[in-house]
């Protein structure tokens, strides 16, 4: 018989279960050993829903730690460990978080979610590109399975594989994650309901996408699908010390400015400052803005895709400015800067998608040369996505002179890890040599504290 990481992968649209609903049992013990079993039952793995089980729980102890487990048959699971967030208004001990984006199968080896695993965070974030649509590379470092993903037997299909990639499930058993999609957990650059390509009908294959999505990543029903219509966005809250606020900068945004597709824009490009285009859609924005207005944690944590403060990418007298990040939205910007400023709020922006590890300060307005920053923004780099990288390119140097309130990059792969009291927020920012090859060892870059009150980046 195949192992179950083969069968998963079988071409049959049911992941080598078969075509009926199966009771799967679920337990959750206060020890490593399930000795204190404290909650347990069943729940139905149904085909319909590729036979994922969603278990909600309330009840259970804040600030505490415990062990789950699932046994169907005579397969039982290893054991996931898993941490409650501190009651409200808590003070409590740090939170340790985790961050990453950009899992691309093709472009290497998982190691970085090794390398998370061993650090045992509270929480992991993972802030877009969990799988990738693409068909197959010329050149793969692994093989994946099937082709383009384009309807739900091909999305169930490529997080299949992820899902049986022994070190992203490391990740998952050491730590609750919170996640949001960026565009290839979809497609390459599709903005609201605008596709990078018009075939297959987009809302069809956009629905196919977080349909699977929804079945393979710890989501709860209020993140059901309906059609291709999905509200991902929400708060996690960790007693006073912070609230982790994840935003959907893809589902609700306007259309990338002055050219209709995503890239590099010049300064000549004025539709990037209308005062009506937004990022996050009327009804998220005004969400996060009660959201930012009645927090009183300590830092306010926003978990999203896309680089938020301004970038002039083009070197030299030039300015290149990318329409996919917020500098395409400069007023969605301006207003969520606005309110961190005027709520008086420790905004932390946690970012993916560019594949490289950035720092920088976000201003409250960027057209304003005296302008003060309001909030910090840290950009993780890739799991794998680009393939080993460098610590520093040819450009790196330059960037880094033309916008001088981004104070930090490296281009391998990793991920970020923060220690966040109420007295402060300790970064690092860790990087793998190699991604080609398995079981690198993880360096950390570049260490940052920042102190609230103080929306700065202070190099440790
Ligand atoms: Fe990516």
């Amino acid at each position: 018989m195949d192992p179950p990481g083969r069968r998963s992968l079988a071409a049959d649209g049911l992941g080598g279960m078969p075509d009926r609903a199966v009771p799967v049992e679920w337990q959750v013990a206060a020890d490593e050993g399930f000795r204190r079993v404290v909650r347990h039952g069943v729940e139905i793995a149904r085909p319909e829903s590729a036979h994922s089980v969603h278990v909600e729980l309330d009840g259970l102890d804040p600030g505490a730690e415990y062990f789950y487990r699932f046994r169907t048959g005579t397969e039982i699971s290893p054991a996931g460990r898993t941490v409650t967030a501190p009651a409200p208004g808590a003070r409590t001990r740090d939170l340790r978080l985790s961050f990453t984006s950009c899992a691309d199968y093709q472009a290497g080896w998982f190691t970085a979610f090794r390398r998370m695993a061993e650090d045992e965070p509270d929480l992991i974030a993972f802030l877009g590109d969990y799988i990738y649509e693409y068909g197959d590379y010329k050149y793969p470092v692994r093989d994946q399975a099937g082709g383009e993903c384009l309807d739900l037997a091909g999305y169930r299909l490529r997080h299949a594989q992820h899902k049986a990639d022994p070190e992203l499930q490391l990740a998952h058993a050491i730590a609750p994650w919170a996640v949001v999609w960026d565009d290839h957990d979809i497609e390459n650059a599709w903005a609201g309901d605008v596709p990078e390509q018009p075939d297959p009908p987009f809302l069809q294959r956009r629905a196919a996408a977080f349909q699977a999505y929804y079945e393979n990543m710890p989501l709860r029903r209020a993140q059901r699908p309906s059609g291709p219509d999905m509200r991902l966005y929400r708060t996690l809250r960790w007693g006073a010390v912070a609230n982790l606020h994840m935003l959907d900068t893809r589902q609700y945004r306007d259309l990338y400015a002055c050219t209709g597709r995503s890239g590099t824009v010049g300064a000549d490009c004025a539709e990037r400052f209308a005062p009506n285009r937004t990022i996050l859609g009327a009804e998220q924005e005004a969400w996060l803005d009660g959201e930012l207005r009645e927090s009183a944690a300590t830092w306010d944590l926003l978990g999203q895709q896309v680089f938020l403060m301004e970038m002039d990418w083009t070197n030299g007298a030039g300015k290149g400015y990318s329409n996919e990040g917020w500098d395409g939205y400069v007023a969605s910007r301006n207003r969520l800067t606005a309110a961190l400023d005027t709520y008086k709020r420790n905004g932390v922006v946690l970012t993916g998608d560019v594949h490289s590890h950035w720092a920088g300060e976000v201003k409250r307005d960027f057209q304003d040369p005296e302008s003060e920053p309001v909030a910090v923004e840290l950009v993780t780099t890739s799991v794998t996505s680009a393939g080993n990288g460098l610590d520093e390119y040819p450009n790196t140097g330059i960037l880094l002179q033309e916008n001088p309130h981004v104070k930090f990059f490296n281009g391998r792969r990793g991920y970020v890890r923060a220690r966040i009291s109420q007295k402060e927020m300790r970064v690092d920012f860790r990087s793998l040599p190699r991604v080609t090859e398995p079981y690198a060892a993880a360096y950390t870059s570049g260490s940052f504290v920042i102190e609230p009150g103080a929306p700065r980046l202070n190099p440790v």
